[in-house]
């Protein structure tokens, strides 16, 4: 059943697709999934229709960032607040269909918001997913826009005020890093991790291979994109990381799912490293992107049992 899937990422909504998978295949589950925090139209996973996002409202007309960013985190109704509710359902959604496609003792790579990764984890946990740790992936640089009070104050002509509030701001610090839930599926109640290694082959870090530096790799992960690592997706996410990732918790030619591909870094990362993916987009454009990827570089295949250090900054 599987084999119509694996090795190709399928143009399809993954939700429809995942219950045709085989029960107890799949060895990682490794996805940037939408963070449901409006980046794009794929990320709007709500039916608020009285939202503002995306620039329907006639106050965000030609403030492009504004736009971009939709509806203050305050929100603008009562029904706003509900979103994250909505975020929640949708993800449990698509983790009932996972549950039991993994296999027992695998692990699961979930990336997210940090403003909404506590509904990713109330979700998989509801789903009876075991949460591991929550790994820190440091990105290279932030982009940050932080208001000065000041300026708002001194455009209402509240110079006084302006003159009080020199030096503060609107906003957060520097977003330097997103989370990475890290889940497993738990072994069998009465067996042991080394029972279940024996059995199904995943629970254990192959720390040897994932050295950073020379030492244990730590749970902060501080990955960047290679020299001259095309960027075509907005979310996309550094091959380096991936691989590393999927080399700390698979051996070779056991199956990585991916059910939110975008550009196909997952599908890379997977072939790169000898591994199978099994991928779903439901966009036509990203799945054409990724096809693109996938086929324009055989060149980064690396040699089997490769002990390459990957980018780190
Ligand atoms: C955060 S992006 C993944 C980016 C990817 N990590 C990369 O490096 O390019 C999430 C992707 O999930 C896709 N998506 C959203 N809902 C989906 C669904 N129900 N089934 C399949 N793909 C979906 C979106 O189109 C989007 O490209």
């Amino acid at each position: 059943m599987n084999r119509k899937y694996t090795d190709k990422i399928t143009c399809d909504d993954c939700v429809s697709c995942l219950p045709f998978l085989e029960d107890e295949t799949i060895d990682l589950f490794l996805s940037d999934i939408p963070y449901g925090i409006s980046l794009d139209e794929w990320d709007v996973l709500h039916n608020n229709t009285n939202s503002a996002l995306l620039g329907k409202s006639p106050a965000q007309a030609g403030k492009s960032a504004f736009k971009r960013r939709g509806k203050p985190i305050n929100g603008w109704s009562r029904a706003d607040r509900n979103i994250g509710q909505e975020y929640q359902d949708w993800v449990r959604g698509w983790a009932k269909a996972v549950y039991p496609k993994m296999k027992t003792g695998a692990s699961l790579f979930v990336f997210g918001a940090r403003r909404t990764l506590h509904r990713v984890v109330n979700a998989l946990e509801d789903e009876s997913f075991l949460l591991k740790d929550v790994l820190a992936w440091k990105k290279e640089c932030a982009h940050h826009r932080a208001q000065r009070v000041s300026i708002v104050f001194e455009r209402r002509g509240l110079a006084e005020e302006a003159e009080q509030w020199q030096g503060w701001r609107l906003g957060n610090l520097a977003p330097i890093w997103e989370p990475v839930a890290w889940f497993t599926k738990p072994y069998k109640i009465g067996g042991t991790i080394a029972d279940n290694i024996l059995q199904y082959q995943v629970g254990a870090m192959n720390v040897e291979d994932c050295l950073c530096n020379g030492s244990s790799p730590t749970n902060l992960l501080e990955f960047g994109f290679r020299k001259g690592e095309k960027r075509f997706h907005e979310a996309q996410k550094p091959l380096d990381l991936f691989e590393f990732l999927i080399k700390l918790t698979t051996r070779e030619d056991q199956i990585v799912l991916d059910p939110f591909m975008g550009s196909g870094t997952t599908a890379l990362a997977a072939r790169n490293l000898n591994r199978r993916f099994i991928g779903f987009e439901i966009s036509r454009e990203f799945c054409q992107v990724a096809e693109t990827r996938l086929n324009n570089v055989p060149k980064d295949h690396k040699p089997k049992n490769s002990r390459k250090q990957p980018t780190l900054f």
